[in-house]
């Protein structure tokens, strides 16, 4: 199997339905059937999230963190770990019906909720946000709404955690479709101000940078 294929496969097929994230679940059901792979289903959490963790010593003691496009869990389990009451939610029903299964002694609320729509009760709720690579997995025409969202869900005070591939130009060949540093200053708005932006290899391809981006809630 050839999980770039798959996905290229059944992304492309979505989007020339009008259908920008319906493969998702149809991606993650033909994983569960064994005729696809999830390319992003990884053993270890994001590394970039655990080294940021490390590196600022964070705890989530008496905090919330959401993670958002959660996937099979693996980041929301590790956000747990450092403490924090996590909520991690995925559009895809099968992927969260996944997560829960594959960590059944979880502490964290598996959600299937749509960042583009997301529950009432949610803005400036969470004391941390993680988002790893979901705004570049939807198409550039949602970019500016998805950004947006992801910056109403943090709580004043909280931070938000951005990693996304870097692309120097937007490009239309995706997904993914790799951000701007425009697009990354961008989550600095409606309260959110820019903690700092850094860029890092990828650590499966050198050659490619990966952005890491902190913002803090007013
Ligand atoms: C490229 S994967 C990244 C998964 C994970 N965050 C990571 O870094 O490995 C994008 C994830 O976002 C989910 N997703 C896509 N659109 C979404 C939306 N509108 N709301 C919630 N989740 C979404 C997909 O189902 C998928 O699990």
């Amino acid at each position: 199997m050839d999980a770039e294929r798959d996905t290229d496969r059944l992304a492309r097929a979505s989007l020339a339905a009008g259908d920008p994230t319906g493969w998702f679940e149809r991606l993650y059901a033909e994983a569960e059937r064994g005729t696809a792979e999830v390319p992003w289903d990884r053993p270890a959490a994001t590394p970039l999230l655990s080294a940021w963790a490390a590196e600022t010593r964070v705890s989530g003691a008496g905090r919330r963190a959401l993670v958002v496009g959660c996937g099979l869990g693996r980041d929301a389990e590790f956000v747990a770990g450092l403490g924090f009451a996590t909520t991690a939610f995925d559009i895809s029903e099968t992927a969260v019906r996944g997560a829960r299964a594959r960590h059944p002694h979880s502490l964290v609320r598996y959600v299937v909720a749509d960042l583009l729509d997301p529950p009432a009760s949610w803005p400036a709720r969470f004391d941390l946000v993680v988002e790893s690579n979901n705004v570049q997995a939807l198409p550039r025409a949602l970019r500016q709404r998805a950004i947006a969202s992801v910056g109403t869900l943090v709580a004043p005070g909280g931070t938000l955690l951005v990693l996304a591939a870097k692309a120097d130009r937007p490009g239309d060949d995706g997904p993914p479709w790799p951000l701007t540093r425009a697009e990354v200053e961008s989550f600095a708005r409606d309260g959110l101000d820019t903690a700092s932006i850094d860029e890092f290899p990828a650590p499966d391809d050198p050659l490619s940078m990966r952005w890491r981006a902190v913002f803090t809630a007013r």
